[in-house]
């Protein structure tokens, strides 16, 4: 039997780790930001790995061994991510963790239209490019004071279109995800 799957797709810095968090706690669910394998073949993409063999020989401390958050890192993981033997090379581990007891919650570009497309919830979470990236200035101004807004607002915008623009997993809602803007949910939770 298939594991109760709920997929969280969307652009960058749009709250789907934060709505992924809460679910996965509120069901006890396993949860995998699958964002986090990309930035990991990013950072060793920019130590001078080949990006190929990186995704084929990733090991689960690769995830704890680099500074994911880094700017930098996330353009170099949206490069890498449009080779389709990258993606290929991660499908089965992210298939695998979804269908782990009792339930898994995953988040991404490509969850409910290429990894999990039985998925039972697809959530599409969205918002406006300046809310995203004051959202992602704000985190990030937390450990670097010389981050710039302009340059974030820049690097996301840069990122967006090129995950919606390649040819292998594009970023886009499935045709059967339900489409959320994200500040509208924090308003729904907050009026109670
Ligand atoms: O946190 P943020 O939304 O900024 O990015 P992320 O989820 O950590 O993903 C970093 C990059 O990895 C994205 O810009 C995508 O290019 C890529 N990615 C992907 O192609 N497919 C996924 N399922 C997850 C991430």
């Amino acid at each position: 039997m298939s594991q109760t799957v709920i997929a969280i797709d969307g652009p960058a810095a749009s709250g789907k780790g934060t709505v992924s968090k809460i679910i996965s706690k509120k069901l006890r669910f396993n949860y995998l930001d699958t964002g986090k394998l990309y930035r990991a073949i990013g950072a060793k993409y920019l130590e001078g790995y080949q990006p190929i063999a990186a995704a084929k020989s990733l090991e689960g401390n690769d995830l704890d061994k680099y500074d994911l958050q880094k700017p930098e890192i996330a353009q170099a993981a949206s490069e890498i991510a449009s080779i389709p033997e990258v993606r290929a090379a991660l499908l089965k581990f992210q298939r695998n963790f979804s269908q782990k007891l009792p339930g898994a919650v995953l988040d991404g570009r490509d969850i409910g239209t290429v990894v999990c497309p039985n998925a039972k919830i697809k959530i599409f979470l969205t918002a406006s490019l300046e809310a995203r990236a004051k959202r992602r200035y704000i985190e990030l101004r937390k450990h670097d004071e010389t981050i710039n807004f302009q340059t974030i607002l820049e690097q996301i915008k840069e990122r967006d279109e090129r995950d919606q623009t390649r040819r292998s997993s594009p970023m886009v809602a499935a045709s059967d995800a339900k489409v959320f803007k994200y500040f509208k949910i924090i308003n729904k939770r907050s009026s109670g």
